[in-house]
């Protein structure tokens, strides 16, 4: 089991012998690396690791002194650290919550490799990475999975335990990897009653301090930990690493000025970045972090990893699920923001690649709720249509545009058309929407709910209310995703099975069921 200390107890010798002694700082008390380790944002030469150091998970600053920590890291190509290719020393700063992001170099493409940290006598849990392939190579495929949404108080992390055992390229995470709502002592429906949370978890998130000990509570959990050390992930946020459907600098509550909001909101984008495998690019200034970025795997795909948040216009008609708001419909309103829209209707028309992999938040597909009249959701891409329709526009041009979402807590398999009023007309591209991890708890296979959404959008071809990911392999002609799910979340151990396998052709776009 990969991420267990207990197996590298030979190497961790031999590592201790080999390093020199820590300079003498104070060093901290106790295990500092409760919270794991991870790797993200795979390169042809390298990756992203990360770790934080925090003895004492639940408290401010971790339970360390205002003092900055060297913090040793090693790469090596076999999993008993015999073979080191890489090492160095990063700093753990206090000012950083004693987060370590290493952007290690000079490794070779398309590879697994394996590395983990140490600080004075302390060795982390070893992780495993994988490279992408070099930009000139022809891959025959790649494997990866769709996750978002882990509410910690609905239950347990069991689909990162099966996550963890996936073989896997890249995982993208499309957002909610926390929620800022308050959490009682035992962890909410896990009633856990080996946890005991101190008080300040009642506490909604607005501080930078609350932030830090939210993401330390989650990153405690020994299956999300499993599956970040078993695979480099390649996350974006939602809203709820914020706040509940806040759009750009506006809060969910009218009463809330734009200037107090970005407060709260540089707190969360600072925790965001201390928390999480990202490039020093990606280090916030104040209440702005530049997300949205693009990783390559060959000529095989491009994913584009999107930021429906930061940039967009406020939801139309005072947000909600509504029939008849003309407002949405106006110019100038964007969910992208003009930048990023640029960017990314670029990198489109001019793609170079099989494959064009849009790893985003919120559903783009119409999709209408109950009644004759069809109501839509002003905080999915129906509250934006200009954008989706450029987008749909260029994806009709060019082969190849698979939008992968999360965001609902609901599994779909949806058809993307310029006009989703004539389904006799070909679908260009095509959407999976991944279910949550736990968010809405044990959930149902078949929701009444999702069956009439069915009946008005016929493009809709699958959907599913229970918990889990979205398992996918590209090949150069050939989508194929599987939608494993759980019977159940608010008990731990639950098994993983595919509820059902969807096919799509490059050449000719439209989900079919395997
Ligand atoms: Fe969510």
């Amino acid at each position: 089991m990969l991420g267990r200390r207990g197996l590298f107890t030979a190497g961790s010798a031999a590592l201790v012998a080999a390093m020199t002694p820590m300079p003498a700082l104070a060093a901290p008390a106790g295990d500092p690396f409760t919270l794991g380790v991870a790797s993200g944002d795979p390169l042809p030469e390298g990756v992203v690791l990360w770790t934080r150091l925090a003895p004492r998970p639940f408290e401010p600053a971790g339970g360390l002194p205002k003092a900055d920590y060297p913090v040793k890291w090693q790469v090596a190509e076999d999993e008993r650290f015999a073979r080191v290719v890489k090492d160095g020393t990063a700093t753990a700063a206090a000012a950083y919550g004693h987060s370590v992001h290493v952007d290690v170099h000079g490794l070779r493409p398309g590879r697994d490799y394996f590395y983990r940290f140490r600080t004075d006598r302390h060795v982390s849990p070893a992780g495993r990475t994988r490279t992408a392939p070099a930009r000139t190579a022809k891959p025959e495929r790649l494997r990866f999975a769709v996750a978002s949404c882990q509410n910690y108080t609905d239950g347990w992390f069991t689909a990162h335990r099966h996550l963890a055992a996936e073989d896997l390229d890249v995982l993208f995470f499309l957002g909610d990897y926390i929620y800022e709502g308050a959490v009682s002592r035992h962890g909410g429906d896990r009633d856990d009653a080996s946890l005991r949370l101190p008080d300040t978890f009642e506490l909604a998130t607005d501080t930078l301090d609350l932030y830090r000990m939210r993401y330390a509570l989650y990153r405690t959990d020994p299956d999300l930990q499993a599956a970040h050390a078993a695979v480099p992930w390649a996350l974006t946020w939602d809203d709820h690493e914020v706040e509940d459907n806040y759009a750009a600098a506006a809060s969910r509550h009218d009463d809330v000025p734009a200037g107090d909001f970005l407060v709260h909101r540089a707190n969360a984008y600072r925790a965001y970045w201390e928390n999480q495998p990202l490039r020093r690019p990606r280090q916030p200034a104040g209440p702005d972090m530049p997300l949205h970025r693009k990783l390559r795997f060959g000529d095989l795909a491009d994913a584009y990893v999107l930021d429906t948040r930061q940039y967009r216009t406020d939801q139309a008609c005072g947000d909600g699920i509504l029939a008849g708001c003309r407002q949405r419909e106006e110019r100038g309103r964007t969910v992208l923001g003009p930048g990023q829209r640029a960017w990314l209707l670029n990198g489109l028309a001019t793609s170079q690649v099989r494959w064009n992999l849009l790893a985003q938040q919120v559903m783009m597909a119409e999709c209408r709720y109950g009644g004759e009249a069809g109501r839509l959701d002003m905080d999915k891409w129906d509250g934006y249509p200009g954008d989706r329709a450029a987008i749909l526009a260029t994806a009709a041009r060019v082969p190849g545009t698979v939008v992968l979402t999360g965001d609902i807590h609901f599994n779909y398999a949806a058809d993307l058309r310029t006009d989703f009023s004539r389904p006799e007309t070909p679908p260009v591209a095509v959407e999976l929407v991944g279910t949550s991890i736990t968010s809405g708890g044990d959930g149902l296979d078949v929701v009444p709910k999702l069956q009439q959404q069915q009946r008005h959008s016929p493009h809709l071809r699958f959907t599913n209310g229970q918990r889990g990911y979205v398992r996918c392999e590209l090949t150069r002609d050939t989508l194929r995703a599987d939608f494993r799910v759980l019977p159940h979340v608010t008990r731990p151990g639950a098994p993983i099975t595919t509820r059902a396998t969807f096919v799509s052709e490059r050449a000719r776009p439209g989900l079919v069921k395997a």
